[in-house]
């Protein structure tokens, strides 16, 4: 079975990635997501704000006087503890694009473009085969009109295209009033694949505390369902490839993304849930799918069921919201005790 996949100009031999999380921040783990059937691993991010403080901490060490003053330290902003610091990062993606076989993915994470995208540079210098660029950005100035939000996420683009050769992914956020033009103009600027989407961690209120609680949840395959209907719009349409990423949990997932016209499926709350070895669950249960339909690659698969090869295109857009809408009223009602599931 070849499971072989291009994606922004590397050749994978698998279609499932590890995207950034704890589980891709070490080594050991690394090489065994390798082991059980990873085609890349994507590093955790390099945030801007930590990239941003260490060059404060750097400037103000290297100031008159500081070097002589222990205490000019301690009054200087302490790293974030779980995050890794830009040397030991620079070191991982070193380490790892030597001692791996597949693709390293380096990530950078910022919101506006400053000194932390010179960083870009030294990952690809430290053996990085592409950069993937998150840009998390919540609009909270309410002068900012969504053209304004569109024009920083090309200027970030942009900057960062300029000083790398890898290939680019650009991490990208739902909430875009046309993300399918975004898309194709973030392409223009220099991203060579595009992950749909970024999964933001919205915050939640604690009503006994009065107090915003920080509460990681893993996704739900539910989820999948907007980056789904996206990479089905996009399949054909954009010059960039596609990395599907958000709420895969099962090799059905997996199948589900790539008939939508995704390069490559991305994975990370399946695997903090299910430990490593799951990624071999989801490679050995896309080779079923395929060895049970005499498929010997991905080429059949992939994009089958996208917009532009479906017999009925609008069921990815206002038409299959009305038959869903009206679907549920024209089921026989319910007794109140087990809602209806319609597939349609
Ligand atoms: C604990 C944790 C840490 C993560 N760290 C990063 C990160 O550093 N950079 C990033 O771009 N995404 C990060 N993510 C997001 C994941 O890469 C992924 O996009 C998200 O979890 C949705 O995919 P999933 O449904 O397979 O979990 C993190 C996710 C989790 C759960």
């Amino acid at each position: 079975m070849n499971l072989t996949t291009p994606y922004m100009g590397l050749l994978l031999h698998s279609p499932l990635v590890a995207s950034a999380s704890p589980l891709t921040s070490e080594l050991p783990k690394l090489l065994a997501l390798q082991d059980a059937g990873a085609g890349a691993v994507v590093l955790p991010s390099l945030f801007a704000e930590q990239l941003e403080a260490q060059a404060r901490r750097d400037e103000a060490l290297s100031g008159a006087g500081a070097h002589n003053s222990p205490e000019a330290a301690s009054y200087l902003p302490a790293p974030a503890r779980h995050q890794l610091q830009a040397v030991q990062y620079i070191d991982l993606v070193r380490d790892a694009s030597r001692q791996l076989a597949i693709p390293v993915i380096a990530s950078l994470n910022g919101a506006s473009v400053g000194s932390w995208v010179n960083y870009a540079r030294q990952l690809e210098d430290a053996g990085a085969a592409a950069l993937e660029l998150n840009m998390y950005f919540v609009a909270a100035d309410l002068s900012l009109d969504g053209r304004a939000v569109e024009q920083r996420y090309l200027d970030i683009v942009a900057a960062v295209r300029q000083r790398v050769r890898i290939p680019l992914a650009v991490k990208l956020s739902p909430y875009f009033s046309a993300p399918g033009h975004f898309a194709i103009e973030l392409a223009g600027a220099g991203a060579d694949a595009l992950v749909l989407f970024n999964r933001f961690y919205q915050p939640d209120i604690d009503t006994v505390r009065l107090k915003i609680r920080k509460q990681l949840e893993l996704s739900h395959p539910s989820e999948m369902r907007l980056p789904l209907l996206w990479i089905a719009i996009l399949h054909g349409r954009i010059n960039a490839s596609l990395a599907a990423s958000t709420g895969v949990h099962s090799a059905d997932d997996v199948v589900q993304y790539l008939l939508a016209g995704a390069d490559v499926v991305m994975t990370t709350s399946a695997l903090l849930e299910h430990g490593v070895g799951h990624m071999r669950t989801l490679v050995d249960g896309l080779k079923q799918w395929l060895a049970q339909r005499d498929m010997d690659d991905l080429t059949r698969m992939r994009g089958l069921l996208a917009q532009g090869n479906c017999a009925r295109p609008e069921e990815y857009q206002r038409a299959n919201y009305i038959d869903i809408l009206q679907g549920y009223q024209s089921t026989p009602a319910h007794n109140g005790q087990m809602p209806p599931v319609r597939h349609i």
